[in-house]
């Protein structure tokens, strides 16, 4: 069942116009003031980086997708590829159904031999500790493919809108704080497309996680998925009252900071370009994530996968140069981004 749910997710991710409504990553709501005369080298812009005592070529994340079906096995390979090849860190589909089923478990070890010096994420959903799962189970995932931290990912509303969703999300945070204290990599708390509040960010903090992936609203959004996917009238109508739920990632990036102030943000949900990508650096991200623009590459070819990655690189590289910026922390600590005012008309 779960393998028919993953390739269902992809089919509709690709098929189906799977966007928010009128919501919006809100990150339109900032512009940078150009600088004409920065003090720079456009090819002394630099946007190396590190995360978890892995060295990154740029800021950028693919973020956790797929694996466990027949149609994974290409999708990861050719992520897998494109990331080694630039430098930049990846993110695996969540591992329940291969932790269940092992015969599926190849498309995810397939990753590591591809992808040998990558920032690499195991994936599982948080509120499987509500059912079953142990430090043990999330060990499991990391060694299966040879991560370098988990993504425990927290999706409250799509487990709500799947008829066969495991929605008892009671008491979870203390199970949460015990597989940080006892797992050998950082675990990091990631939404799927609903965001993360500041209250929540410091409830996470404080279970000891590593690092939080806002994934917030704007992008993919999972009530649409849900919605494509429900086999009868009542679930369709539900879905569809959610496209426009959550908080839009510009937002929750702010609030995760104010919550969660020493730890590192990633910044996803909804960023299509490296424009929005230094945005989101700009309000406080180390790393920025892109799901439903590198899955649709993907299905392509290695080659498309990297020539996203190019274009958002040079489009982030631009954008800090002309901000004056030379590095990501310049970039972070930029007096140059500003909101943008709307004078009536
Ligand atoms: C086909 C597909 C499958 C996904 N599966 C997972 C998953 O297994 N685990 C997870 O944490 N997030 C999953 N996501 C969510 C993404 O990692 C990301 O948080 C979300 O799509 C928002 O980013 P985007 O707007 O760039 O697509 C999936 C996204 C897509 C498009």
């Amino acid at each position: 069942m779960i393998e028919q749910r993953k390739a269902d997710h992809i089919r509709i991710n690709l098929e189906e116009d799977v966007g928010f409504d009128r919501l919006t990553t809100g990150l339109e709501h900032y512009r940078f003031v150009h600088q004409a005369l920065p003090d720079l080298n456009l090819a002394d812009v630099d946007l190396s980086t590190s995360l978890f005592c892995k060295s990154l070529r740029a800021p950028l994340l693919i973020s956790s997708m797929t694996g466990g079906t027949e149609r994974a096995h290409l999708i990861n390979r050719n992520l897998a590829t494109a990331a080694q090849e630039a430098g930049i860190a990846m993110g695996l589909g969540s591992q329940r159904a291969a932790l269940e089923d092992p015969s599926l478990a190849d498309s995810f070890r397939e990753v590591r031999p591809v992808a040998p010096d990558v920032l690499l994420f195991a994936n599982l959903g948080a509120v499987q500790l509500n059912y079953g799962y142990t430090v043990d189970h999330c060990r499991r995932a990391v060694e299966m493919v040879e991560a370098d931290a988990l993504f425990l990912h927290f999706n409250a509303l799509q487990e709500a809108l799947q008829p066969e969703g495991d929605t008892n999300f009671a008491g979870l945070l203390d199970k949460v704080e015990a597989v940080c204290k006892n797992l050998e990599v950082p675990v990091v708390a990631k939404e799927v497309g609903w965001g993360f509040s500041q209250e929540t960010a410091r409830r996470l903090a404080n279970a000891g996680v590593a690092a939080i992936d806002v994934a917030g609203a704007g992008g993919t959004s999972w009530s649409q998925v849900e919605m494509y996917r429900a086999d009868t009238d009542v679930r369709r109508r539900v879905a569809a009252t959610f496209v426009d739920w959550g908080i839009p990632t510009a937002e929750s990036i702010q609030m995760v900071r104010r919550g969660a102030p020493h730890l590192p943000i990633i910044a996803s949900g909804g960023l299509r370009n490296g424009l929005e990508i230094a945005k989101a650096i700009a309000l406080g991200a180390r790393l920025a994530g892109m799901a439903g623009p590198f899955l649709k590459a993907a299905v392509v070819s290695p080659e498309a996968v990297l020539e996203t990655i190019e274009v958002t690189i040079t489009e982030l590289r631009a954008t800090m140069f002309c901000i004056g910026a030379a590095s990501l922390d310049e970039l972070r600590d930029t007096p140059h981004l500003v909101r943008r005012t709307y004078h009536a008309l």
